[in-house]
């Protein structure tokens, strides 16, 4: 009998804590949706005190997600429980994480409470969460940087007042796999009642071990791991779901132990990821990158034409390489249009929303003879940013582009329903696009990153572009997909733009 490992998905919530990666609350029920497909067992959908919006998706996932459980963070704080409390209510199976920091520097310098006083805290808080939920999580920020007696202090103080998930965060990351596999074994072994309970690990990125870091958890009693999609997360990430749950598949001998993700979902989920939150994944990305299955030299060739398992240890049609099914064409009609969508979880708002994105569908098959589901994902994507408060929209662009000459861009745009033009040259087609836009909107917003990838293969493929902009200390990324990549930047900026405007302040759990 293999034991289960609880796959605790946090892209919603520590994933989103990443610069620019702050999603609406539409782009959270369709990585919500898609995670449950997946086969995650806990979506951590946000953070419910850190704003209405935040209240809102998490409250709006509890009501639609039936087959995991949904979770909300709050600090241990009686407002933030209570706020997560009333977010999750509608969940078929809620559950309430709440932490607090554990380590001397942060009891010290950050909260400026002492050992007793944080462990008072944290029974009060687990007692409040338990008003709601009979699920609740404990985490110990910075566990690992803490004193062991003193976590096993408060583990106790915990469990006995209702805790049924213990997390050990390494939030700084100050750990190595054989010192996270001790301490796992070192808590298990001195917490009373340790086995009532299951013990998590989540794990931060900064020195590239979140992985193994997480995997010396599970080798040492772990049996819940905290993990994103792509490995999304705060700095340089969390560990990586897709790595995580196809190290221990792939070798069930040493973890005994299994999980439920139906992985062949694990790469249109990670596609839609990246696509909603403009992070791009990077070719040699293990599992998920474009080249992880590609065999370069001629020798693993040879080797994987006579006999696959030569070098390969796991199919890609197992992580889902092959899902992206060819979806639709130029005939296909209106209902082939909305049945797709909703076998892929998508809803949009309106019959109109439905005619306007199946209006672009058509535009996009006279120009790209094979639609996939990954292009279905962009183009609805614009519909998403229509429904929301929209500022500027793209009505025309002109670029003008040629060997010996400057570039030179015209750009129309809908200010607030108000058409406005301008336009200006540039050092490229998408600078001149971009600053003519500018000249126009006077944002004053920094350029941080620009980035093109295409969706689907071919030169026909939609370009998909990411724009992250910076004014004020906000940092927002924008993305918009076309056949045409200066089109698609426009767009891309321009979305930025609106989201610079729209997005409310939000509080940060760890601040
Ligand atoms: O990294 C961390 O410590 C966290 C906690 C809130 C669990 O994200
Ligand atoms: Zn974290």
């Amino acid at each position: 009998m293999q034991d289960k490992l609880i796959i605790f998905d946090t892209t919603l919530r520590d994933g989103e804590q990443s610069p620019g990666a702050a999603m609406t609350r539409e782009e959270k029920i369709r990585i919500a949706r898609q995670l449950e497909k997946l086969g995650v067992d806990v979506i951590e959908a946000g953070f419910a005190a850190a704003s209405p919006g935040d209240f809102d998706a998490i409250h709006a996932i509890a009501e639609i997600i039936k087959h995991s459980t949904v979770c909300s963070l709050a600090r241990a704080s009686e407002n933030d429980v209570r706020r997560a409390g009333e977010a999750i209510r509608p969940a078929k199976s809620g559950r309430i994480h709440t932490f607090i920091a554990t380590s001397a520097i942060h009891m010290q310098h950050k909260l400026r409470m002492t050992p007793d006083q944080v462990i008072e805290r944290a029974v009060q808080a687990v007692k409040w969460a338990r008003e709601y939920t009979d699920d609740v999580e404990f985490s110990a920020e910075d566990a690992i940087r803490s004193d062991l007696d003193f976590l096993v202090r408060v583990f106790d103080a915990v469990i006995e007042a209702g805790a049924t998930t213990i997390n050990v965060p390494d939030t700084v990351v100050y750990s190595i796999p054989a010192l996270l596999g001790t301490r796992f074994q070192e808590l298990i072994a001195r917490v009373h009642n340790a086995d009532k309970v299951v013990w998590s690990a989540h794990c931060h990125n900064d020195l590239g071990m979140a992985v193994a870091n997480s995997l010396a958890a599970v080798l040492n009693g772990a049996r819940q791991v905290e993990c994103t999609i792509n490995g999304l997360g705060e700095r340089a990430g969390n560990a990586a779901l897709e790595e995580i749950v196809m190290a221990v598949k792939t070798r069930r001998d040493i973890f005994l132990c299994d999980c439920r993700i139906d992985t062949t979902q694990i790469v249109p989920t990670s596609r839609l990821v990246s696509s909603i939150t403009g992070y791009p994944v990077q070719l040699n990305k293990a599992i998920v990158g474009a080249n992880a299955f590609a065999h370069e030299s001629g020798i693993h060739q040879d080797g994987v034409l006579k006999h696959r398992e030569t070098y390969e240890i796991m199919r890609a049609e197992d992580v889902g390489w092959n899902a992206n099914k060819l979806t639709l064409g130029k005939l296909s009609g209106r209902n082939a249009f909305r049945s797709r969508l909703k076998e892929l979880g998508i809803e949009l708002a309106s019959e109109d929303a439905l005619n306007a994105a199946f209006a672009r569908f058509k535009d996009l098959a006279d120009k790209k003879s094979e639609i996939f589901d990954e292009d279905l994902h962009a183009l609805v994507s614009d519909e998403f940013v229509s429904e929301a408060s929209e500022n500027f929209k793209l009505v025309y662009l002109q670029v003008c582009s040629q060997t010996g000459e400057i570039p030179h861009a015209k750009v129309t745009v809908q200010d607030n329903g108000v058409e406005r033009s301008s336009e200006a040259d540039g050092g490229g087609p998408v600078d001149a696009a971009f600053k003519a836009i500018e000249s126009m909107v006077q944002s004053g917003a920094e350029l941080l990153l620009y980035s093109v990838n295409n969706i689907t293969s071919g030169t026909d493929a939609q370009g998909e572009v990411t724009v992250r902009l910076s004014r004020g200390g906000r940092i927002v990324n924008g993305q918009g997909a076309d056949t045409d990549i200066v089109i698609a930047s426009a767009k891309a900026y321009l979305n930025a733009l609106n989201k610079l405007h729209s997005r409310s302040e939000r509080a940060h759990p760890q601040v």
